[in-house]
């Protein structure tokens, strides 16, 4: 019965994963996977993170089904790291959300219930963007268009482009931004594009959805959210779709929030209705540990200040080898002017390097990087930059 069907190609960064580990290469490095690694290049539990989950112990909760919408305190925190403890929004009853399974899990759920509202059906991406974009739309059986986001030769946003595209795409369509952080990329619109692009998306009644998968890797938890809250401020029904895998190093245990902004209290009442039915009719309801980790985190003062602190270490180490991967090939006279990479944030850097120079670095130096170039600058420590720096400073020239 199974025979027939198709192999299917495997994820292109799950994939490159599975080559790393079976590469014999001694020096071999993995710049692929999202995920941050300390100086040591292991993975990282953040020690508020343990914290939580000590007392999570200690109060020997029940293992009982949550509700469909998961944990309402989580949700609520969630909603006030996103806005602001303040923001208006927030006391108006306009906001629908749910936790989700990690931020896949909200694009996903946000995706469907798009479809389900039977608008255009379009949903444009950036190009490029997170490779994972693409399937999750599809699958959610949208039709999905790109719009222009990033200039090669500049190695900067391309504003112009942009903005352009945005004239041409049917209204009531869904336009996937990134919050901060834009993956692959790391650059980000200036908070003043921002502002001009929250207009003209209006002015084309388009809808945004939100991918905020490393608020707080930027520039830190308040700033990295300003793109959001101006849309918010700015009356656009929109969606958010946030996730916890990154700044609270919680990858493995799928916690996110998918909020939509709706016009009144009784649309909330039924959109939150949709997105509950969406979610039981797939996976019945969200885990609970993820999801009470980070509310105990965020509900405490000193371990919420704990991760603060913690969280900005990751992005300032992330910051400091950044730095230390241009000024290196500086130092060694490469060809390439790599100091664009300095403009970058996030947790990655677009290199600029192309597939066959990728290919090259894989086979002939056992360093991983995605065939986009896109480095993942947390996979460098002290341990192997010098190597890194001196591959690609050989394979440029080819
Ligand atoms: C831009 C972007 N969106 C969403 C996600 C998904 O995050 P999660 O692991 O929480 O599903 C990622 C993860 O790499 C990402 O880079």
């Amino acid at each position: 019965m199974f025979t027939h069907i198709d192999l299917l190609p495997d994820d292109p960064i799950f994939g490159l994963n599975l080559l790393f580990s079976q590469d014999p290469c001694p020096e071999k490095v993995n710049l692929g996977i999202g995920a941050y690694r300390d100086g040591c290049g292991k993975p990282v539990v953040l020690s508020s993170v343990r914290k939580a989950e000590y007392i999570l112990w200690e109060q020997q909760l029940n293992k009982e089904y949550p509700p469909i919408e998961g944990d309402s305190d989580f949700v609520q925190v969630t909603l006030e790291l996103i806005f602001g403890t303040d923001h208006p929004l927030l006391k108006q009853n306009r906001v629908a959300a749910i936790q989700s399974v990690g931020g896949t899990g909200a694009l996903r759920i946000g995706a469907e219930f798009f479809r389900e509202m039977s608008l255009s059906g379009f949903v444009f991406l950036p190009t490029p963007t997170w490779p994972n974009h693409l399937p999750i739309f599809k699958s959610a059986g949208l039709q999905v268009a790109f719009y222009p986001y990033y200039s090669d030769r500049a190695h900067a946003f391309d504003f112009a482009q942009m903005c352009e595209a945005l004239t041409t795409m049917p209204a009531r369509s869904l336009i996937v931004l990134h919050g901060c952080c834009h993956n692959p990329t790391g650059i980000d619109p200036t908070f003043e594009e921002w502002k001009i692009l929250s207009h003209l998306i209006k002015e084309r009644q388009l809808i945004p959805f939100f991918d905020f998968a490393y608020q707080g890797f930027g520039s830190d938890i308040e700033q990295d959210a300003q793109a959001i809250r101006f849309f918010a401020n700015q009356g656009h029904e929109m969606l958010v779709a946030s996730s916890y895998s990154k700044n609270f190093g919680l990858y493995g245990e799928r916690v996110g929030t998918l909020v939509v902004i709706t016009p009144d209290d009784l649309t909330r009442v039924k959109v939150k209705g949709h997105l509950k039915h969406r979610v039981r009719s797939s996976y019945s309801m969200p885990p609970l540990h993820g999801a009470r980790i980070v509310s105990t985190i965020l509900h405490s003062p000193s371990l919420r200040q704990e991760w603060v602190q913690e969280l900005e270490k990751m992005r300032k180490r992330i910051a400091d080898v950044r730095k230390s991967f241009v000024e290196g090939l500086l130092k060694a006279s490469c060809q390439i002017d790599f100091s664009f990479m300095n403009r970058q944030l996030g947790m990655f850097s677009f290199s600029g390097l192309n597939e066959k120079q990728v290919l090259t670095l894989r086979e002939k130096y056992g360093i991983y990087t995605p065939l986009n170039g896109r480095i993942n600058v947390a996979g460098l420590n002290s341990s192997n930059l010098d190597y890194v720096v001196q591959a690609v400073n050989q394979i440029v020239k080819i």
